[in-house]
């Protein structure tokens, strides 16, 4: 949740460790702070409330000078946002810290501290860190020492950077249940929750292990040791993508980037994965098949957009693959008495691949023994959810930065057709509706063009909400997942309360709040659910309820008075739900532009959740 970057370098790191904190700042947006130990071998740091600008605006008034330093940017889960709650932490002016994760036993440590003359200034759990620090290096000889005694005794997760005055150019860090890397330099070396952090001096990273310890010091030397605490070596991978990856280029927001990127990351998702007539089912790994032989059920468990992608699932691999398939939200999963059948597969996604929940819902369900194995579709090469999972499918989706995901969820649901058609495939669907599903997948990047080219006028539509505080989402089959997320995104961006239902349900209770103030929006497929479909729309125009309908281009919905339509080009109903997505997505951005949120960055909100 909270991003954290570090380095040791030849020069002054003040504005590689801004640069980090403003890469970085899809993490948690609510305080950020630097620690730097300068040229007198002193610590100084600065703090400031809000985003990284705040902390940018006070450096440039008050700069820090250093070769080495440790930069948090912060989403507040022990204590309020606040100057003396930002990281970095400090005990007595000699050490600070910054972590990211929640110190679960922090309170008995807080007391013994405490009682033994510790004055604690934040209401933070980290900072029980900083002063365990402290009272360990008094014994130990060397930071790495006491840092590794002090981890140690720490319950909960953590990603931390620490640094002291007694080694002025060596930074320590470690990793357990929050990810961290180290990025390579040339002599230099850096600690970054994300790669993305640092691609601005190197494309060169490890990928720490849970439980590894590191330690950064002069000349870029990088010392790692394992939860054991033996010396081990990790390899050096270098990322793939471009650092243009990480900036907005004309696009007034990184969201509208990335809806704009779907048709071009759709066809990414889908490269070396289609044979002619049929998925390959190789580009799951070399196992796969023989697992897939096995399956006779599927879980699949995740979070958020991701959960979405997942129901989606549910309806596809039911109707072509014949599993049953159950759906759910990981931190819902992991707490109850998960029955497993006989032949069950883990399906867990995400796009970040580090989200607190869905990682441990995957380790508590490979905890059980009972599954066949387990399948990860992510989007984060190298993050955990890669590392941990049997089999992978990666999204190719390219990093996502807007807070609300677009591109990931698109690109997810690729993914899960193509499973799909995977799993159907060994498992006896017909030729001829795999080979029309796979000849479909391919027009898809170009029917996603189409769809975008309707921008101006979702932008038109999105008008009509500006001033409305609720809004209702409908959808039946697929399409439900599709309403949920639709009705996901606008309260992520434009905070307008919005509800999902299956169409069907409209008449079971959500009927009773339809009126001219409630604006109903629907997405209609050319799919054998449509004429039930109309009839529900039916029921919202009759109690006066203002309908904006995504409709196929020939299934006869045209404008009338209270019914506004948009016409979607006509695509096989199995894979309307990704194109569906589409003004679903445009419609939430150009409200939340309206209204003047905080578009890539939402309040309260964080992209990665590292914390359970
Ligand atoms: C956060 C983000 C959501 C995302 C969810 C799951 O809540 O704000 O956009 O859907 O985490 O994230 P994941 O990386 O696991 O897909």
């Amino acid at each position: 949740m909270c991003g954290i970057v570090a380095a040791v370098a030849q020069r002054n790191v003040q504005n590689i460790l801004l640069e980090g904190l403003r890469r970085l700042e899809y993490r948690g947006y609510d305080s950020a702070g630097m620690a730097v130990c300068d040229k007198h071998g002193a610590l100084k740091r600065q703090r400031a409330v809000g985003k990284v600008q705040a902390l940018a605006e006070r450096l440039a008034s008050e700069s820090l000078a250093g070769n080495s330093g440790i930069a948090h940017t912060r989403w507040a889960t022990h204590g309020r946002p606040s100057e003396p709650n930002a990281h970095p932490h400090q005990s007595r002016e000699r050490l600070a810290v910054v972590h990211n994760g929640i110190i679960e036993n922090h309170e008995p440590l807080r007391e013994e501290l405490s009682a033994q003359g510790y004055v604690f200034e934040s209401e933070t759990d980290t900072e029980v860190i900083a002063h365990l620090l402290e009272r360990e290096s008094r014994t130990a000889g060397d930071l790495l020492t006491a840092f590794k005694q002090v981890v140690s005794g720490l319950d909960g997760a953590y990603a931390l950077g620490v640094m002291t005055v007694d080694e002025p150019e060596v930074v320590v860090g470690a990793r357990k249940g929050s990810p961290l890397v180290v990025g390579v330099g040339i002599d230099e070396a850096f600690l970054a929750s994300d790669p993305l952090a640092l691609l601005q001096v190197t494309d060169r990273f490890i990928y720490l292990l849970e439980g590894d310890v590191v330690r950064l010091s002069s000349g870029g030397r990088i010392e790692i040791f394992d939860a054991s605490g033996a010396a081990v070596e990790r390899p050096i991978q270098t990322f793939e993508h471009g650092d243009g990856a990480a900036s907005k280029g004309d696009y007034r927001h990184y969201m509208l980037k990335e809806i704009h990127e779907q048709p071009a990351v759709i066809a990414a998702a889908l490269e070396g994965r289609l044979g002619d007539r049929s998925v390959l089912v190789e580009s799951f790994g070399p196992d796969a098949e023989a697992l897939f032989r096995a399956v006779r059920n599927i879980h699949i468990v995740a979070c958020g957009t991701s959960y979405h992608a997942g129901m989606v699932a549910r309806y596809w691999l039911e109707r072509y693959t014949g599993v049953p398939v159950q759906v759910e939200v990981a931190s819902e999963y992991r707490y109850r008495r998960v029955v497993v059948p006989e032949g069950t597969l883990f399906v867990t996604l995400s796009q970040s691949g580090e989200t607190a929940d869905t990682m441990a819902a995957l380790r508590f369900a490979m905890q059980q023994g009972n599954y066949l194995g387990s399948l990860g579709i992510c989007n984060v090469p190298g993050s955990s959810l890669v590392r941990e999972a049997s089999l992978n499918l990666m999204t190719q989706a390219g990093p996502e930065i807007g807070v609300a995901s677009t591109k990931a969820f698109t690109t997810q649901l690729t993914a899960l057709m193509l499973f799909t058609l995977a799993l159907g495939r060994v498992r006896g669907m017909p030729d001829d509706e795999q080979a029309e599903l796979v000849e479909e997948l391919r027009r898809l990047p170009g029917l996603c063009s189409q769809v975008l080219g309707l921008d101006a006028d979702i932008e038109a539509l999105s008008t009509a909400f500006a001033e409305k505080h609720h809004a209702l989402f409908l959808g039946r089959g697929a399409h439900f997942p599709i309403a949920q997320e639709g009705a996901l995104k606008l309260k992520e961006i434009s905070y307008i309360h919005a509800e999902a239902y299956p169409a069907g349900e409209l008449k079971h209770g959500p009927l009773a709040l339809v009126d001219s103030e409630m604006p109903v929006i629907s997405v209609a497929p050319n799919d054998d659910l449509l004429d039930k479909l109309k009839s529900n729309l039916q029921e919202v125009r009759a109690r006066g309820g203002e309908l904006y309908v995504f409709a196929d281009e020939n299934v006869g919905l045209t404008p009338a008075e209270g019914i506004s339509v948009l016409h979607l080009p006509h695509i096989h109903e199995a894979l309307a739900p990704i194109l569906y997505t589409l003004p679903l997505q445009l419609l939430s951005y150009h409200v939340a532009v309206l209204k003047g949120t905080d578009v890539d960055q939402p309040r309260n909100l964080a992209k990665s959740v590292t914390v359970e």
